[in-house]
């Protein structure tokens, strides 16, 4: 089965962020199966999904309440229309969401790229209804990444990703730090965009103690959009990043761990300030005129509920905290083995940054290939490794992680 489905896959597919001359003269692993932590190929291989399968997954595949959630979705409704209908979890989802954040307007999409996508047109459009038509630019930071659409392509700084599209892109200020983004700020300025704590595909890049205290408090005059697509439901420790320094932003992004990693959904969320802008008579047209074909998806958002249901019935978030701390330990350790030059951490989010390497050496790719070969899938960012467990992974596992980063280190660097 493995090699026809392999040839299938070389001769059909088209992989994201992928080499595919590289990737048809590899054996693909082809995810057959999971459970909690564990995923397993259609060869009957086991893997530790050590990146939560692209930073997704928080309480392990296969949960009980979440699979059971979405079958009895299922039972009832996959999917109907958003657009001037209503359904029965995504108003629920609402409410939940809107209690947890604090900013009470929930706006669906599909994925993190499109929850973004959103707050900029929405922040756009608030400021024409404000009569402040000449709010129009966005500041971004250096090497931000929000998304593969074209608003996200935008804000983002990523120039390996994002220097192609450059033409079809807006024009964003860039600021690398505080100092930088007060001389930037204007009345021109329609919104600040950030990854709150942490910059993802930077390369896990933390931002330093109190920055985002700060950046609220120079964004008094203009909106505040926080990307928690990655920092999300619990990953930074706390249920959202915002939490660590008080800070409420004017509009939030969510993806990824919304549905526990089961089901494509996104929200942005909005004070009512600005959902109050977008209100006025019909013939006046201050619509939002945005969304999907699955804005709201049923089977999406019960799998949400689920997800925030056993954050409440297991105590997700308390129990973090130890294997917060195991994790520290372990990284802890990382700094000693070759070609280690770093070890960060925030939350439930481990990097390690070897090198330097040039792009062209994949050291990053080398090395997480090995892992994979003794049981472990991750996937690098350039030099940095990233280890990024689904919540419910044991001490055992963490350790198989741990061992097999350090066996590929030492079978590769020395
Ligand atoms: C901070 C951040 N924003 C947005 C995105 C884009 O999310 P998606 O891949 O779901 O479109 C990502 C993806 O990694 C992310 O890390």
């Amino acid at each position: 089965m493995q090699h026809s489905l392999a040839d299938a896959d070389h001769r059909y597919l088209w992989h994201p962020f992928t080499q595919m001359k590289q990737w048809v003269a590899e054996e693909p692993v082809i995810i057959e199966a999971g459970q909690g932590a564990v995923l397993r190929d259609v060869t009957g291989k086991e893997y530790i999904d050590a990146n939560s399968s692209i930073w997704t997954n928080l309480h392990g595949h296969r949960h009980p309440k979440i699979t059971q959630a979405i079958k009895d979705q299922l039972d009832r409704i996959a999917h109907s229309s958003f657009l001037g209908l209503s359904n029965v979890p995504a108003i629920e989802l609402a409410e939940r969401l809107s209690k947890l954040t604090g900013l009470p307007r929930v706006f669906y999409s599909d994925d993190g790229s499109t929850a973004m996508e959103v707050a900029i047109k929405m922040t756009l459009q608030y400021w024409q209804h404000r009569n402040q038509p000449h709010r129009k630019k966005f500041i971004a930071f250096t090497d931000a990444y929000h998304g593969d659409t074209i608003g996200a392509v935008s804000i983002g700084g990523i120039q390996l990703f994002h220097q192609t599209f450059q033409p079809l892109t807006f024009e964003v200020l860039r600021a690398g730090n505080i100092a930088e983004l007060k001389k930037l700020l204007s009345d021109e300025i329609a919104g600040v965009c950030i990854e709150p704590l942490i910059q993802g595909a930077a390369g896990m890049r933390l931002w330093p103690s109190g920055m985002l205290r700060a950046v609220r408090q120079l964004c008094s005059h203009t909106l505040l959009i926080a990307d928690e697509v990655m920092t999300g439901f619990g990953r930074t420790g706390k249920m959202f990043a915002c939490e660590h320094e008080g800070v409420k932003p004017d509009l939030m992004a969510v993806a990824k761990g919304i549905t526990g990693g089961y089901l494509p959904l996104a929200a942005t969320l909005a004070t009512e300030e600005i959902f109050n802008a977008f209100l006025g008579e019909y013939t006046e047209f201050k619509t939002f005129f945005h969304g999907h074909s699955y804005t709201g998806n049923q089977l999406g958002c019960a799998a949400a509920l689920a997800n925030l249901q056993v954050f409440e019935d297991e105590n997700v978030l308390k129990k973090l905290q130890a294997k917060i701390g195991d994790l520290q330990s372990r990284l802890a350790m990382c700094r000693r083995l070759p070609g280690v030059v770093d070890a960060r951490q925030c939350g439930f989010i481990g990097a390690i940054e070897v090198g330097p390497y040039r792009v062209e050496e994949q050291m990053g790719v080398k090395i997480c290939r090995l892992m994979s070969e003794r049981g472990v899938l991750t996937r690098p960012i350039g030099n940095v490794i990233v280890i990024m467990p689904p919540y419910c992974i044991t001490g055992e596992q963490l350790d198989k992680i741990f061992d097999a980063l350090a066996q590929s280190l030492v079978t590769i660097i020395t």
